[in-house]
């Protein structure tokens, strides 16, 4: 009984060449008058400006990988809880690459891993209207078709072929929708729910979970062991037998 078909994603898909930034453009069409639709999303084959978290770039090769954003109008959501948004979408993510024969993790705050290397990278951008999230931009890349990478970066980041058995190549447009399906039948599930049947699902399949891992804390190497994650979506780790809650400004993986 989802509000979100195969056919609704369908008519609410643009695709596009070209363009500085899937979730820019988004920006740029909820700007003009005509109104769109929930769920509306762009995917585009190459982004001149691809934009990552914390002022980062995203690169992604073109024609080879899916780089996508899409609208979420969330309805009485308050920003407080903007932390369940990246939860929803993580575990959309992480549902789709499970069809695709993955086990990938979701390394905090919203990374999507397989092993020790990244495949998928989130940047969700929030409009507020006083305390309440009225409109979210859901952004997502994802390493799908490429085999190479540049040295630089080849040990620390991988992609759907690299990973899976499969020999033929992935049809990204597919993918596109299998990740909206996914995530937007989170999405539709948890909008009313308390939060901590998401935050126990999120926590199942967080990267490094309850063995020692080591983190860059105020510039000092650290040996912890997370715990799990709560509803403002800090991080819990135990260090030197104390519980410390940590956002993610200050505390850092060492992969
Ligand atoms: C990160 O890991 O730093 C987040 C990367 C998010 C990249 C996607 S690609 C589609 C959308 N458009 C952008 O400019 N960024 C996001």
């Amino acid at each position: 009984n989802n509000t979100f078909s195969r056919l609704y994603l369908r008519q609410n898909l643009i695709v596009l060449d070209e363009v500085s930034s899937t979730n820019d453009y988004l920006k740029e069409l909820l700007s003009n008058i005509k109104p769109l639709a929930e769920a509306t999303a762009i995917m585009a084959s190459n982004q001149t400006h691809g934009r990552g978290q914390r002022d980062g770039i995203w690169l992604s090769s073109k024609d080879e990988n899916l780089t996508f954003s899409f609208l979420l109008f969330p309805t009485n959501f308050p920003s407080a809880k903007s932390f369940s948004l990246n939860m929803m979408v993580c575990l959309g993510i992480q549902t789709t690459l499970k069809q695709y024969g993955l086990d990938a993790c979701v390394k905090w705050p919203n990374d999507i891993y397989v092993g020790n290397k990244k495949l998928c990278g989130v940047l969700i951008e929030n409009r507020l209207t006083g305390a309440n999230i009225h409109t979210s931009i859901v952004g997502i890349g994802i390493n799908v078709n490429q085999i190479s990478f540049p040295e630089s970066i080849a040990w620390k980041t991988t992609s759907l072929q690299l990973e899976s058995s499969e020999m033929n190549k992935v049809d990204i447009k597919n993918l596109c929708f299998d990740l909206l399906m996914n995530i937007l039948s989170i999405y539709e599930s948890h909008l009313l729910m308390d939060t901590t049947a998401l935050i126990n699902k999120y926590n199942d399949q967080l990267f490094r979970k309850d063995v020692p891992a080591k983190f860059l804390v105020d510039g000092l190497e650290k040996v912890g062991i997370i715990q799990g994650v709560d509803e403002q979506g800090l991080l819990h780790v135990i260090v030197d037998d104390q519980l410390c809650k940590y956002d993610s400004k200050e505390i850092a993986f060492i992969i």
